[in-house]
């Protein structure tokens, strides 16, 4: 038995391996949102959840203390004619999901309320991705936001100071703890701000391969299992899909790049590849768990309608307008998204067939070229990253690069094509190309 009231109780009930109960829990989230729990304390309990670990239960309990900490979004006055729906992503490299998925759901009748990151580490972030167009304003009203969901079915936008406060406090404590990699504080960080925004039902992408921010495909496993059991149980019903990022999502990397990568996919200017692949997966859960469509073939069959008819591409222009950005984007892109001054083409040493990458060290080479932050609050450089990025089994030859780097100066571009060199594995013969979705992890909410 753990005294209640007592953080220190508490803590030492947790550092002795006892789960600890919801009541317990709470009390020592209402500890972090209004300051009485010390960041020793903080520091401390977080490091004994590392160590003992959180069964399922308490998961589901710090979650929900999480969530409730700050403002829940709550959509039923806006009597929308669809439901709630979101995705997210452990993140990965060249992976622009987001910025398609979003207008795709709502153009087949979902309303999606997208709170969107920063890149981290190796990973690109949505935010820095919109914030190469310019006007977009990722930081609107509350007002402006719920409007442009109602009106446009969908708006990215960041993080707000109200949504799940208690996991900026947590999340800060941790970074400089050591008890970031610990799978219940990870699941509960990323649900705590994702619940809270009302949803109906979510899709979660859990990367897997060289540049996935889980160390190992079991931890990916666990991971995927882990939060979509934990969201069902805390009533969101969700479903969680493990997707290859043993390289780069899409054949770009960088922010403005991505998001021409994103406004040719939404026009069908391009309509292949292993990014829409994965978009059109995950829409299609979303879409099921929704109840707009009956069954998966009815789903993507929608989603395809939507996408070649433009009314995705539509929904796109017009979350890009109501933030503040430029209304003929699309028909435009090249009049506002940022071009870097250099351009360099990377060869490969000897022709041959990419074996391999190291999709970690490809997402570094875009944050060495400024694409990145080294600090947190860093400016990053919109304009620079790598296109025409060469997929496991291509050929490479001197018709065939192993990518283009955009880059501020010759010194920077010399110093990623090294770096691009050495992450990517040329051979003779086939590769086995990854597989691109492992597996589909689906909890009802009981
Ligand atoms: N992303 C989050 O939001 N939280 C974590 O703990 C890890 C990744």
């Amino acid at each position: 038995m753990h005294d209640q009231g007592l953080p220190q109780e508490l803590i030492r009930a947790k550092r002795d391996g006892q789960a600890l109960d919801a009541e317990a829990i709470r009390t020592l989230v209402a500890g972090i949102e209004d300051g009485s729990l010390g960041d020793a304390q903080l520091g401390a309990f977080a490091m004994a959840v590392f160590l003992r670990g959180m069964d399922a239960a308490e998961t589901v309990a710090l979650t929900e203390a999480i969530r409730d900490s700050g403002e829940v979004l709550a959509w039923d006055d806006l009597d929308l004619p669809g439901p709630i729906l979101d995705k997210h992503s452990t993140g990965g490299v060249g992976d622009l999901v987001s910025l398609v998925l979003g207008p795709w759901v709502a153009a087949c009748g979902g309303f999606v309320p997208m709170v969107s990151g920063r890149g981290l580490g190796h990973t690109g972030g949505t935010l820095d991705k919109l914030e190469a167009i310019p006007g977009y304003d990722i930081v609107p009203s509350r007002v402006r936001f719920r409007e442009l969901v109602r009106d446009a079915g969908v708006a990215i936008i960041g993080q707000t100071a109200t949504l799940a406060p208690a996991d900026r406090r947590l999340y800060g404590v941790r970074d400089v703890t050591a008890t970031v990699e610990s799978l219940p504080l990870i699941v509960s960080s990323i649900l705590g701000k994702k619940l809270a925004c009302g949803l109906d039902a979510l899709v979660m992408d859990v990367k897997v391969g060289s540049g996935a921010f889980m160390p190992t495909p079991a931890k990916s496993r666990e991971l995927a299992e882990t939060i979509a059991e934990v969201a069902s149980k805390a009533g969101t019903p969700t479903t969680a899909l493990l997707t290859d990022m043993s390289q780069p999502l899409a054949p770009c990397a960088g922010n403005a790049v991505e998001v021409r990568e994103a406004i040719a996919l939404l026009t069908g200017e391009r309509s292949d590849g292993r990014l829409l692949e994965v978009t059109r997966t995950l829409a299609t859960e979303l879409l099921v768990a929704g109840r707009l469509a009956a069954s998966g073939d009815e789903a993507r069959a929608r989603l395809d309608a939507t996408l070649a008819s433009g009314a995705a591409a539509e929904r796109f222009a017009r979350m890009v307008s109501g933030l503040g950005g430029p209304g003929d984007l699309l028909a435009r892109p090249e009049a506002y998204l940022p071009e870097a001054p250099v351009r360099r083409v990377v060869h490969a040493a000897q022709p041959g067939r990419v074996q391999r990458m190291d999709t970690r060290a490809l997402g570094m080479a875009v944050v060495e070229l400024g694409g990145g932050r080294r600090q947190p609050g860093d400016a990053i450089d919109p304009a620079v990253g790598l296109t025409q990025i060469a997929a496991i089994d291509d050929p490479v030859d001197a018709g065939h690069p192993l990518a283009v780097i955009h880059a501020r100066n010759e010194e920077d571009a010399e110093r990623a094509a090294r770096r691009l060199r050495a992450a990517i594995d040329v051979g003779e013969g086939h590769a086995v190309p990854p597989t691109l979705i492992h597996d589909v992890i689906r909890r009802e909410a009981p």
